[in-house]
């Protein structure tokens, strides 16, 4: 199995689309008249939620109507917040099928369908032309991917010059020992964690400069606290993650405690403005 269909599986759900709104129903929203709001609880696959993309959006300037390639865009949380919030146009790629067929299903309930879309592709083969994006995110995608390299270079081919590319990845700070499982793999194969030195050095090399570096560590922990203490009752995240859900948060949180890795955010921009 190679490692895309790898990180395919291990992301697909089976019932995903069912499961959320089961849980937003529990939640207490109303499924016939849900806002992208409603869904935060569950659409934010990363550490900290839709407060870490909002922080993450703040650090991009780009006016309203700018088109934004979300890499990774998951079950289309963060594509969401970015098209209401700041009015961008929002086209996610995702390898994971059930998760784009989920993305798209849950825009279309909130009225968005016309604002965001998605498709099934790879970060490292895009299917857009060259210099065609305003900007690009990826939010806890990099982990997955083994060549870095080859992903930036696609980014960078897609964006125009001067387009900005805004990363927020958990990323290695020491060698300390790694505890399986964590939400974004199972298994050695898939989890290609890098440094922050790895992925600025990838970046370079593919045509960017770096702008700003963030670690986002305390900010980690204290949401990690909050997503562990909601583990105990099935609504939210963990929802998407499965039955493991809890071992997952708690590997997370103790090897950031650890300073194994931290999320970090990068934002760079692509030469030649
Ligand atoms: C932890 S989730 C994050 C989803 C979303 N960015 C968010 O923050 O809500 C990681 C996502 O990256 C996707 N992914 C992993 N490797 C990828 C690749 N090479 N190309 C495209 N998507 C990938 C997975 O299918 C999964 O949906």
């Amino acid at each position: 199995m190679s490692l895309e269909q790898s990180v395919s599986q291990h992301y697909t759900h089976g019932n995903l689309l069912a499961a959320l709104l089961d849980a937003v129903h529990r939640a207490g929203k109303n499924l016939d008249a849900l806002t992208y709001a409603d869904l935060a609880i569950v659409d934010e696959f990363h550490i900290g939620g839709r407060p870490a993309t909002r922080a993450l959006a703040e650090q991009i300037d780009l006016p309203g109507g700018a088109r934004v390639l979300d890499i990774g865009s998951g079950i289309g949380g963060p594509a969401r917040f970015l098209a209401v919030e700041r009015g961008w146009r929002i086209e996610g790629v995702d390898l994971t099928a059930e998760y784009v067929e989920a993305a798209q299903a849950l825009s279309q309930r909130v009225g968005l369908a016309d604002k965001v879309s998605f498709r099934q592709a790879s970060a490292t083969a895009l299917p857009f032309v060259n210099a065609s994006f305003d900007g690009a995110t990826m939010l806890h995608v990099g982990m997955n991917i083994a060549d870095k390299g080859a992903a930036f270079a696609e980014v960078r081919r897609v964006l125009k010059p001067g387009g900005v590319f805004a990363i927020y990845d958990a990323m290695r700070q020491s060698d300390g020992a790694f505890a399986y499982p964590v939400p974004w793999s199972s298994a050695p194969e898939t989890n290609h964690l890098a440094t922050p030195e790895a992925y600025k050095d990838a970046l370079r090399t593919a045509g960017f400069e770096i702008v700003k570096e963030r670690n986002r560590r305390e900010f980690a922990l204290q949401s990690m606290q909050r997503r562990i203490e909601q583990t105990a009752q099935p609504i939210g995240l963990p929802v998407v993650m499965g039955a493991t859900a809890a071992q997952k948060l708690a590997n997370m949180r103790e090897m950031i405690e650890r300073g194994v890795f931290a999320p970090v955010e990068l934002i760079a921009r692509a030469a030649g403005s």
